[in-house]
């Protein structure tokens, strides 16, 4: 199959982490609908197979999941649902195998079926787990973008360095941001994010770019709790305006995807 005379096709961002509970998931849910709101067509697909949440965050409940579309019961398309903001969202599956454990057949099924998705998208943001398992590389191999969420903490900053370190020892031309989520203010997220750059280029050789910062802000913590989206529930409070930023700045790069899609990707990982 030829699969490099593809058309226009959405662009992939993999949202990942070193250290667990950072902001993933909240960061991916409140930028799709950003993004949604500013006319792009997203998909978030919850790639996080251990504790997948997004759905959890928008107060859904879906019938199928990704364990069911690895199973050939339901197709990736079928068990897409619309979310709250009007982004479409791929539930993840809680306690489903790691990627790397599928079979060849039920990776090419899924990855066939991706690009099915890929065609009818201008986004399609990738929540995965934190830290650099099997399953977060191969979302991360595939993504035209890296979004690595970090806070200010020490663990965090020792942790999102270790990922960028293993990534791009997979694969040197990443296009790597740096996101740093609980803030008090800009001049913080700057500051962390010059520290890991500095080591960044020191070690690795690479420079990650600055994605911006998103403040620590009580009402997300409440807008989790309601099981609402933050730039839903508050749209004018301090998180859900640094998301809106975050959201300008990736739309600015939205409409030219570069290389190979996630599918062309994903093939090469399938049957490498
Ligand atoms: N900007 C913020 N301000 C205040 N609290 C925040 C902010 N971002 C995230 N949180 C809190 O951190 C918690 C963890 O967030 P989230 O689930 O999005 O992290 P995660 O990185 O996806 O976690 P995991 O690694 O388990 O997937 C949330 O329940 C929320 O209360
Ligand atoms: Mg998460």
């Amino acid at each position: 199959m030829d699969t490099t005379t593809e058309a226009r096709r959405a662009r992939i961002v993999t949202v990942t982490s070193g250290k667990g509970g950072v902001g993933k998931s909240n960061v991916a849910v409140n930028l799709a609908i950003r993004l949604t709101e500013m006319g792009r067509r997203v998909v978030l697909f919850d790639a996080d197979l251990g504790t997948a949440n997004a759905d959890v965050l928008c107060n859904l409940t879906p019938s199928a999941t990704l364990a069911h579309v690895v199973a050939g019961r339901y197709s990736l398309a079928d068990a897409m649902i619309d979310a709250p903001g009007g982004f479409r969202l791929v539930p993840g599956a809680s306690g489903l195998a790691q990627m790397a454990a599928l079979s060849e057949f039920e990776r090419s099924r899924l990855v066939e079926q991706l690009h099915q998705i890929e065609a009818d998208a201008d986004i399609i943001l990738i929540d995965t787990g934190a830290g650099v398992s099997p399953n977060v590389l191969s979302f991360a191999v595939a993504a035209d973008q890296l979004l690595v969420v970090t806070t200010p903490e020490p663990t965090a900053v020792t942790d999102a360095y270790a990922v960028i370190k293993t990534i791009t020892r997979r694969r040197e031309a990443t296009d790597i941001r740096l996101l740093v989520n609980m803030v008090k203010d800009a001049q913080e997220g700057r500051l962390i994010y010059d520290r890991i750059t500095a080591v960044c280029r020191k070690f690795l050789n690479v420079s990650p770019r600055y994605a911006g910062h998103v403040v620590s802000d009580p009402r997300v913590p409440q807008a989790v709790r309601r099981r609402r989206p933050f730039v839903l529930d508050h749209p004018g409070c301090e998180a859900s305006v640094c998301i809106g930023q975050l959201a300008h700045r990736m739309d600015r790069h939205a409409a030219d995807p570069s290389g190979a899609g996630l599918f062309h990707r994903m093939v090469a990982w399938v049957s490498g």
